[in-house]
């Protein structure tokens, strides 16, 4: 097998995203519809399938894994894959991290510690417990924040992820860092992914972090960070603080010069780009050929990355891709 994994532009792969599950408990205006279908579970890749993917990529190379949904936690033996690879931090792999709406987040904050996750993701837009109700149409943001609080009081470090959305959490940003700093939580802001069909029209809603930073610069004494994580955000810090501010704009700076990822959706298919359609089929591999099959499926995937996405965020343009965050995992 070649080992590491070099793509066709010179970039080497050490990041792999694994969405656990397409399922979500919440339904995000700016990721899905109200009506979102999901997948039948027989076309899911058993837990036993994704650990043996995912032991594969370490192997060769991959130091850093993400769980990612959908919702990971509503997947009920996600513990077991949890403490599985936890056991390969420190022997192959750096990081094992995950990036959960946090709704489940309460009792799992320890389980999760004990396998060896230091740092998760969690998703929230907004702290005003209306505005979150409305974007997440499902979500109550109390429930939320004590997932956030018992993770970082499990001995987590957390960070926010924040979508930022014109009109509905714009003016909530600086509060929501200044809450971040007060909590001891790092914050990181994304820019709206033409990604799958949702029931308004992302154009609306798109707000370029340009403007965000401007505005929080104004109110925050804030300075450039030298902090790498290997994902796609660049990174400030609050002065006199241990809050960093990541931004993540896929629309307005586009970072995939640096892309070290790829993702492996539920249903055993690689993607070798959020942008793009292309992907090869890991569980068809794996189930007809085995071990071979699956290393020169990932090959045949690697010469296929594409050296970019190209997302546009235009009035009553389409999607970019048709499938939603939820199934590659963000
Ligand atoms: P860290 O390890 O904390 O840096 O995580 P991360 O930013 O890689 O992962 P997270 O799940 O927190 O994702 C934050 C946002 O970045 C999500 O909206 C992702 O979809 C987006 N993102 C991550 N990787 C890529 C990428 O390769 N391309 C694009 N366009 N967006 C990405
Ligand atoms: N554009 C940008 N971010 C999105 N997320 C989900 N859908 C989109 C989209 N279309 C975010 C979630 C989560 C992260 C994994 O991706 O809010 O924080
Ligand atoms: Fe669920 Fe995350 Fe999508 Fe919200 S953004 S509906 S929490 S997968």
């Amino acid at each position: 097998t070649t080992n590491p994994m070099i793509d066709p532009h010179g970039r080497t792969i050490r990041y792999l995203r694994i969405s656990v599950t397409d399922r979500c408990d919440l339904r995000c205006r700016y990721c899905m519809s109200e009506k979102m279908t999901f997948l039948p579970r027989s076309a899911l890749l058993s837990l036993e399938e994704i650990a043996i993917i995912a032991e594969r990529f370490i192997a060769r190379g991959v130091t850093k894994i993400r769980l990612s949904g959908g919702e990971p936690l509503v997947r009920r033996d996600v513990g077991e894959l949890v403490r599985r690879l936890g056991r390969l931090v420190g022997s192959g792999l750096d990081e094992l991290t995950m990036t959960t709406n946090g709704t489940r987040l309460a009792e799992h904050a320890s389980e999760m510690v004990d396998a060896g996750i230091r740092r998760v993701n969690v998703s929230l837009d907004s702290l005003d417990p209306d505005t979150f109700r409305f974007i997440t149409r499902h979500g109550d943001v109390t429930q939320v924040i004590a997932g956030i609080r018992a993770a970082r009081d499990a001995g987590l470090r957390v960070k926010i992820n924040a979508v930022a959305l014109k009109g509905l959490n714009e003016h909530q940003l600086a509060p929501m860092l200044r809450w971040c700093v007060e909590e001891g939580l790092d914050l990181s802001l994304i820019e709206t992914m033409p990604l799958g069909a949702i029931d308004e029209d992302r154009t609306d809603r798109f707000l370029p972090l340009t403007s965000v930073f401007d505005a929080l610069s104004a109110e925050f004494p804030i300075v450039r960070d030298s902090h790498r994580t290997g994902g796609p955000a660049r990174y400030w810090r609050v002065e006199g603080t241990d809050t960093r501010l990541g931004l993540i704009s896929p629309l307005t700076a586009n970072f995939c010069d640096g892309c070290n990822r790829v993702r492996l959706t539920t249903e055993g298919k690689l993607y070798l780009c959020l942008g793009h359609d292309d992907q090869v089929d890991l569980k068809a591999a794996l189930r007809d050929g085995g071990l071979g099959a699956l290393d020169e499926a990932i090959d045949i995937g690697l010469g296929r990355k594409p050296a970019r996405h190209d997302f546009r965020i235009e009035a009553g343009s389409a999607p970019a891709v048709a499938r939603h965050m939820s199934v590659t995992g963000g």
